[in-house]
């Protein structure tokens, strides 16, 4: 029988680790004894959740105040992480910071929206890009480590008023891709997550209130952020040989993006 990966001892980056799908992996890896740099813009949040899971397992974690928009952020968020991980290096990259922003159909978008396109694009797939590059790097230098992007069902389906979202996660599909061909030989794996619907401060955020939010969920079972988080660790823990390349997710209730069953209130 091969032997699983041992995740305990080594550092894993978690981006968007201040809510949902990147608090819960921390939750996660930390409990499987990784330690920890967190990223996000809420410092508050990082630094709270940093102390609960240092306490709770026995793990160093390291609260860093990451914008993936802004290039000298990400810089001085991975000379952080690098200073954290010492000549071990950072293992695991779960990159994982995103957002959707508004669902405007292009015939009828305004500037604003235009504006909301501008601001997935930039953290979808430049943030994560300069977050992959900064981290890449290392990995080959010291001949493995782990990366994982999170896609999303998106990206593999569009929907009205999501033009812009889903190729965001398209790209970011293919990022991942391209990107498992650029390592093949160095010992780093790549892998890309695509969930479904899960209920986080996504749709709020993406909406712009918790009502609408609501509604996206309602009448229907959608996964959780601990589902998705116990993806990652699940491939995060996997032989060293063994690369899961994507990996797509959905509620029972989710058969595509649009296609739902809801049970309507009685
Ligand atoms: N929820 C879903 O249905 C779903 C489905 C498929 C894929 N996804 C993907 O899963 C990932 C996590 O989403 P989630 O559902 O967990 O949403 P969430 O609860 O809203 O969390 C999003 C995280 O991204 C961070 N973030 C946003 N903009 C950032 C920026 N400029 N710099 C650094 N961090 C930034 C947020 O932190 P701060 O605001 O503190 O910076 C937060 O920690 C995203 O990539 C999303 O596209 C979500």
């Amino acid at each position: 029988m091969s032997t699983p990966f041992e995740l305990a001892g080594r550092v894993a980056v978690v981006t968007g680790a201040s809510a949902g799908i990147g608090e819960h992996s921390a939750r996660r890896l930390a409990a499987r004894g990784m330690h920890l740099v967190l990223g996000a813009r809420r410092l508050d949040r990082l630094t709270a959740l940093a102390e609960e899971l240092s306490s709770a397992h026995d793990v160093r974690c390291q609260p860093v105040a990451l914008d993936v928009t802004s290039s000298g952020s990400v810089q001085a968020f991975g000379d952080a992480a690098d200073g954290f991980a010492g000549d071990a290096g950072v293992h695991l990259l779960v990159n994982n910071a995103g957002l959707a922003r508004g669902v405007a159909r292009i015939p009828t978008a305004t500037l604003e929206d235009e504006a909301g396109w501008a601001e997935m694009l930039e953290v979808n797939v430049m943030g994560l890009l300069r977050v992959t590059r900064r981290f890449v790097g290392g990995m080959v230098e010291r001949g493995g480590g782990h990366v994982i992007h999170m896609g999303s069902l998106a990206g593999i389906e569009t929907y009205e008023g999501g033009s812009v979202y889903c190729a965001t996660k398209a790209s970011v599909r293919v990022i991942s891709k391209a990107l498992r061909l650029e390592l093949l030989g160095s010992g780093v794996r790549v892998c890309c997550i695509n969930p479904g619907l899960v209920e986080t401060e996504f749709a709020r955020v993406r909406l712009g209130t918790q009502e609408a939010s609501d509604k996206v969920y309602e009448g229907m079972t959608p996964l959780t952020g601990d589902e998705v988080a116990r993806a990652v660790e699940w491939v995060a823990g996997l032989p060293s040989f063994m690369n899961i390349e994507e990996l797509d997710l959905q509620p029972v209730d989710q058969a595509s993006a649009q296609k739902v069953h809801r049970v309507p209130r009685s």
